[in-house]
């Protein structure tokens, strides 16, 4: 009896291992590998690149979109990758930021098929359709994929974004998890300015309106409770420009690449500011 139970549990194993032993054989006789033992080569998978190039060493050449070439088969999946491997192995002068290359450090942003995002954390799309890369919309370039970020790190100093307190405790600032919670959704976000620059408002007024990563920054230490200083952090917005200049379109919230919300955080500023 138990031989019968060994047999039958046997059975479905062994119809499988049959279907895969006969699967790879085929995959093999459709793609046989070399005589010399190295795999088999996969064919190219060939897409173009179409990237924005300014030079300010040809200041009188205008910016152009140059093409490039790449195989997908010997490409990392992500953006990032394509940019990195066109860079080494094609064209050395091609400028672009980046760091981790996990979505943490924020400096690769740019404008990608028409979305603000980070390189590294958007994907190839394997279809014959090309990739058009851009920098961040409505900034001055440095070259090429390099915006010049001086007026939004300006605007993220101006709001003084540390803890300020008059009284510190002696020992450890203890806060309670229901207070640490409502910074959750803002300690996040890692200043790409992504956000910033897929606003309308801020395109049109970035002398004087914060933008959207500034103003959750703003909001995310008013909503400290740690922080002593909220009357004055308001008081700082109250003006035509620094806040009111968002008109709640919410591009900002839609183009974050870490989920985030930043037009919500906008949202709560100026509702307490009308009720106090
Ligand atoms: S809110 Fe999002 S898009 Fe804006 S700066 Fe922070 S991480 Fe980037
Ligand atoms: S919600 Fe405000 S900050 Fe966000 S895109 Fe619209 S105007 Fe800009
Ligand atoms: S390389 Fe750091 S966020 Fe993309």
């Amino acid at each position: 009896m138990s031989a019968i139970l060994a047999r039958a549990r046997l059975a479905p194993f062994k119809a499988a291992t049959v279907a895969r032993a006969i699967s790879s054989s085929s995959t093999r006789a459709a793609n046989p590998a070399p005589p010399d033992g190295t795999p088999p080569q996969k064919e190219p998978l060939m897409k173009q690149f179409k990237i924005y190039r300014w030079n300010p060493d040809e200041p009188t050449e205008k910016p152009k979109l140059q093409t490039y070439e790449v195989d997908l088969n010997s490409c990392g999946p992500m953006m990032l990758d394509a940019l990195i491997k066109i860079k080494n192995e094609m064209d050395p002068t091609l400028t672009f930021r980046r760091s981790c290359r996990e979505g943490i450090c924020g400096s690769c942003a740019m404008n990608i098929n028409g979305t603000n995002t980070l390189a590294c954390l958007c994907r190839i799309e394997k279809t014959p359709k090309p990739a058009k890369i851009y920098p961040l919309p409505h900034m001055y370039i440095i070259k090429d994929l390099v915006p010049d970020m001086t007026q939004f790190y300006k605007q993220y100093k101006s709001i003084e974004p540390y803890l300020k307190n008059d009284n510190p405790p002696e020992k450890e600032h203890i806060q309670s998890i229901e207070d640490r919670k409502k910074l959750d959704g803002m300690y996040e976000c890692i200043l790409c300015a992504c956000c910033s620059t897929s606003c309308p408002s801020y395109w049109w007024n970035q002398d004087e309106y914060l933008g959207p990563a500034t103003l959750m920054q703003a909001y995310r230490w008013m909503a400290d409770s740690r922080d002593s200083y909220g009357a004055e952090r308001k008081e700082k917005l109250q003006n035509t420009f620094s806040l009111y200049r968002c008109h709640t379109i919410f591009n900002c919230s839609r183009t974050c690449p870490k989920g985030l919300n930043p037009a919500a955080a906008i949202a709560k500023i100026k509702l307490e500011l009308a009720t106090e």
